[in-house]
């Protein structure tokens, strides 16, 4: 099977990008399974519903979030009844929504977990290992194959668990950092990696805001409301084809594009 994931769409422009470019790009890629992650979706914090609705109808089987997974509580009113959205799995116990889900399309079925990190994240959470554990456990026995999105900052956070899981899942992707690394990898036990598949949306500002309060927000620590930056735009994802019969991962791309928007 051939999965595209989308690295976090960012702003309007992002799903801009998506609306306008996906149907092409799956003519040259022909992906059967297409998952973003979509925890800046809305105006770069958060995903509202209209917004989770306009991205699945660009194409795009399913959804991961991450630490801005919360930024809107209107969140709350939808997480739990929305199919194709998962949060982190390893947020304390009990808050709503659920980090793993089961994609079944064209009679394969593929295992999704999110991810976050607990390094320089910020947020109350499980082991990511420990979790992983527990949640390939429960989807081995169902799926063709299983791809985890790990949202995480340090690229060894990111690296560890990728080795952690060599040869239990068919690919680890990383997500938050919003830059595209070159690192990407198939190991000889048939994972694939990459510290982390990038951004969609603007492609000059910095990780998707304007440079200039980026800059001013460094210098004086000042808090402001920070904007999506003008320009060109891009669209980063990586493209994994696995096996379908032993679910290991055969080849990992990236795709790095920048349009004028
Ligand atoms: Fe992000
Ligand atoms: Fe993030």
């Amino acid at each position: 099977m051939k999965i595209l994931f989308i690295g976090d769409i960012f702003a309007k422009a992002g799903r801009v990008i998506l609306a306008g470019k996906l149907e092409k790009l799956k003519r040259a890629y022909n992906w059967d399974i297409c998952i973003a992650n979509a925890e800046n979706s809305a105006g770069g914090k958060g995903i509202t519903y209209n917004v989770a609705q306009e991205i699945f109808e660009c194409g795009v089987d399913a959804l991961t979030l991450g630490n801005h997974t919360w930024a809107r509580r209107e969140i709350l009113n939808f997480i739990d009844s929305c199919n194709g959205l998962v949060r982190p799995a390893n947020y304390p116990r009990g808050v709503p929504g659920k980090g793993r889900l089961i994609i079944d399309k064209n009679g394969i079925k593929l295992g999704l977990i999110n991810l976050i990190g607990r390094v320089y994240m910020d947020q109350p959470a499980e082991c990511p290992f420990l979790t992983a554990d527990k949640e390939i456990s429960i989807l081995k026995q169902q799926c063709n194959a299983i791809l985890v999105d790990f949202h995480a900052e340090a690229t060894s956070e990111k690296a560890a668990l990728a080795y952690y899981l060599d040869g239990k899942v068919s690919a680890v992707v990383g997500t938050h950092t919003h830059v595209q690394t070159a690192d990407e990898r198939v190991s000889n036990n048939g994972t694939a990696f990459i510290t982390d598949v990038g951004m969609t949306g603007p492609a000059e500002g910095i990780i998707g805001v304007e440079r200039s309060q980026i800059i001013n927000k460094f210098i004086t620590g000042l808090p402001e409301r920070f904007k999506p930056a003008n320009g060109r735009g891009c669209l980063n994802a990586v493209l994994i084809t696995t096996d379908d019969t032993s679910g290991k991962a055969i080849e990992i791309k990236r795709v790095a594009e920048v349009y004028d928007i």
